[in-house]
C-alpha cells in the first residue's frame, strides 16, 4: 500500500525535530562527553514511556538572522513519563539549538509542562544545558524566565521540583533550579554561576577557573547549591530515580510505600557499644543510620556539605522517612550556620510532603565564634529551630550521646511538638557539658581547693553522674522511654506505625515569616 504522504509528511516532521540543531551539533555534544536533550530523557524515565509535547513549536523572533535559523521544537523537549511507574512532568534544555537558550516558545513550552504538573499533581524534572536567555530575543526571552520563576514559587511545596544540571547555567538562570527541591550536578560538565570567571576578573580581579567557581563539587561542598554531585550524567539520571522513590507524588499523597524482607524486630547488637567510653572521642553517626533502617539502604542529601549534620532518605518497616543526625566525626556535631541551613531546608522538604522525621541527636551545642556570630548564626540557627517547630510531620527523636543547651530543644525535642523522644542509656541531656558547667558554677571553690585539678576532677565526675543523663528528662516525661540501643530499629518502627494516622495543623495565616 502506497504511504499516505500526509503520513510521510509528520515522519520526516518527527525525524527533523529529533535532529535538533542537526547532526553536527549532536556530535559536538557526545565529543564534550554530554547527551542529548532526547537522550537524557530516554535514560531518565520508564522505557517507551515519553510522551513528547509541543515537538513542532517554531521560535517567532526576527532580526539577526534567526527568522532563517528555525528547528522544530526549538531548544527545549518536553513531555511527560513515568518513572518507576509513576508519572512525571519534564523538560531537557537542547544544547544543539542556539545553545539551548531560552527563547519566549522554550519558556512557554516550559510554562505548559508546569501547568500540567501542578494541575495533576506529579514532580516536575527539568534538565537543564543551557546558554541563558537567547540573547536575540532580548527582553522577551527575561519575560519567559520570570514565567518559570513565578511557577517555581507557585509549585514549591505542592510537586516536587527536581533540577539536574548538565552543562552551563549562568545569570538569572540559575534562579529557577535554585528555587526547585534538589539540585543535582555532573562533576566536570555543569557550571553553576550569576557571573562567570571573566565578568569577575574584570570586576574585581580575582581569577578563578569555571570548575573551581561553579562546578559541581564546589556547589556540593562550598556553597551548598547543589544536593548531589554526580560522577556523570548517567549516575545523575539513576540519582533521579531514587530520590524519587522515597519522596510522594505531590503534597497531597503519602510517600511510597516499598515492603522490605529486612525483619521489623531486627535488633543490632552492635549499637551497644558503637558510643566509645569517652565522652569526647567520636563515632559515625551514619554507622548507626545504616544499622537502623531498611536493608541499611541510606540516600544521603548533602553528602559534601556542612558535614557535621546528616540529611537523607531511608526506610523503616517500608515507611520512608527523612533522617536527620548529627555527626560527631566532623567538629564534634556541633550546629553551625551552614548545618542548620541545610537540616531546616530538609526538614521543610520533608514536612511540605509528608514525609515522617527521624532525628538522631548527639550535639554539644552550637559552635562559638567571633565569624560565626558576625555571619548570623543567630538567625541561622532559628532555621532549623522553626523548621523543627512548624513541622507537622510525625517526628521521632532518638539522643544516642550529647543533647545540651539550646541545640537540645531545637534537635527535634518533645518541647516543640516531637512526637516520641527516645533516648539511649549513654545521653547527656543538660544545659552545658560537665566541663563547661563545673567551670562556671564551681569556679570559687575550684580556685580555692588545695589541688584545684583534682577538685574540678572529682566535680566534674560528680556533675557527669548526677546530671548528664537521660533520667532527669525522663523524670519529667521530656523523654518517653530509655531504650537500649540494640532496640532503636523496632522502637522507631513501632513508633512511626503508631503515627501514621498523625494530625496537626499549624493556625491559618497568609504564611509565617521565617528567620531568612
Ligand atoms: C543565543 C546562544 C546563546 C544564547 C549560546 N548560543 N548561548 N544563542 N543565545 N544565550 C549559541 C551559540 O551562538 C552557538 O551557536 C551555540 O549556542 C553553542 O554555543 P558555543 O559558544 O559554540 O558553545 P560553547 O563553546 O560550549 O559555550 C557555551 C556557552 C557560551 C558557555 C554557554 O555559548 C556562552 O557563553 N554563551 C552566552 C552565555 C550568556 O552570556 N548568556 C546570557 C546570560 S544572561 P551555533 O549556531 O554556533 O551552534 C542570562 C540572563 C537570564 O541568561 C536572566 C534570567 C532572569
Amino acid at each position: 500500500m502506497p504511504v499516505d504522504p500526509r503520513i510521510e509528511r509528520l515522519h520526516r516532521m518527527r525525524e527533523q525535530a529529533r535532529l535538533g540543531g542537526g547532526q553536527a551539533r549532536i556530535d559536538r555534544q557526545h565529543a564534550k562527553g554530554k547527551m542529548t536533550a532526547r537522550e537524557r530523557v530516554e535514560k531518565l524515565l520508564d522505557p517507551g514511556s515519553f510522551r513528547e509535547l509541543d515537538m513542532f513549536v517554531t521560535h517567532r523572533a526576527v532580526g539577526f538572522g534567526v527568522e532563517k535559523q528555525k528547528y522544530l521544537g526549538d531548544s527545549v523537549v518536553t513531555g511527560w513519563g513515568t518513572i518507576n511507574g509513576r508519572l512525571v512532568y519534564v523538560f531537557s534544555q537542547d544544547f544543539t539549538v542556539f545553545g539551548g537558550s531560552l527563547s519566549e516558545v522554550h519558556a512557554e513550552k516550559v510554562c505548559k509542562i508546569m501547568d500540567l504538573a501542578m494541575k495533576n499533581g506529579a514532580p516536575v524534572i527539568g534538565l537543564n544545558d543551557s546558554g541563558g536567555a537567547r540573547i536575540q530575543e532580548g527582553v522577551v526571552s527575561l519575560a519567559g524566565y520570570a514565567y518559570i520563576f513565578l511557577r517555581n514559587v507557585l509549585a514549591s511545596g505542592v510537586i516536587p521540583q527536581i533540577s539536574a544540571i548538565l552543562g552551563p547555567c549562568a545569570g538569572g538562570a540559575v534562579y529557577s533550579p535554585a528555587m526547585t527541591d534538589f539540585i543535582l550536578m555532573t562533576k566536570d560538565t555543569s557550571h553553576m554561576f550569576i557571573t562567570g570567571p571573566e565578568v569577575i576578573k574584570a570586576v574585581t580581579r580575582e581569577e578563578v577557573t569555571f570548575e573551581e567557581l561553579g562546578g559541581a563539587m564546589t556547589h556540593a561542598s562550598k556553597s551548598g547549591v547543589a544536593h548531589f554531585a554526580a560522577e556523570n550524567e548517567e549516575h545523575c539520571l539513576a540519582l533521579i530515580r531514587q530520590l524519587l522513590s522515597y519522596i510522594p507524588q505531590n503534597n497531597l499523597e503519602d510517600p511510597p510505600f516499598v515492603p522490605t524482607a529486612d525483619p521489623e524486630d531486627r535488633m543490632d547488637e552492635e549499637l551497644i557499644t558503637i558510643i566509645p567510653d569517652s565522652p569526647t572521642k567520636a563515632y559515625d553517626m551514619k554507622e548507626v543510620i545504616r544499622r537502623v533502617v531498611d536493608d541499611g539502604q541510606f540516600l544521603e542529601v548533602h553528602e559534601h556539605w556542612a558535614q557535621n549534620i546528616i540529611v537523607g532518605f531511608a526506610r523503616l518497616g517500608g515507611f520512608s522517612v527523612g533522617i536527620v543526625a548529627q555527626q560527631p566525626l566532623v567538629l564534634a556535631g556541633v550546629l553551625d550556620i551552614n548545618a542548620s541551613r541545610k537540616g531546616a531546608r530538609f526538614v521543610r522538604f520533608c514536612d511540605a510532603f509528608n514525609i515522617p522525621l527521624v532525628t538522631f541527636v548527639d550535639v554539644p551545642g552550637f559552635l562559638p565564634g567571633v565569624d560565626q556570630e558576625h555571619n548570623g548564626i543567630i538567625l541561622n540557627g532559628a532555621k532549623l529551630l522553626w523548621a523543627y517547630c512548624e513541622a507537622t510531620v510525625p517526628k521521632v527523636t532518638i539522643i544516642t550521646r550529647k543533647a545540651y543547651g539550646g541545640a537540645y530543644d531545637v534537635m527535634s525535642s518533645k518541647h516543640i511538638r516531637g512526637d516520641i523522644s527516645y533516648a539511649w542509656p549513654t545521653a547527656e541531656i543538660a544545659v552545658m557539658g560537665p566541663e563547661g558547667a563545673v567551670n562556671i558554677v564551681f569556679r570559687k571553690q575550684i580556685a580555692a581547693a588545695e589541688d584545684p585539678e583534682a577538685e574540678r576532677a572529682r566535680l566534674v565526675q560528680e556533675y557527669r553522674e548526677q546530671f548528664a543523663n537521660p533520667y532527669i528528662a525522663a523524670a519529667r516525661g521530656y523523654i518517653d522511654d530509655v531504650i537500649e540501643p540494640q532496640e532503636t530499629r523496632p522502637r522507631l518502627i513501632e513508633a512511626l506505625r503508631m503515627l501514621q494516622n498523625k494530625r496537626d495543623a499549624n493556625p491559618p495565616k497568609k504564611h509565617g515569616n521565617i528567620p531568612l
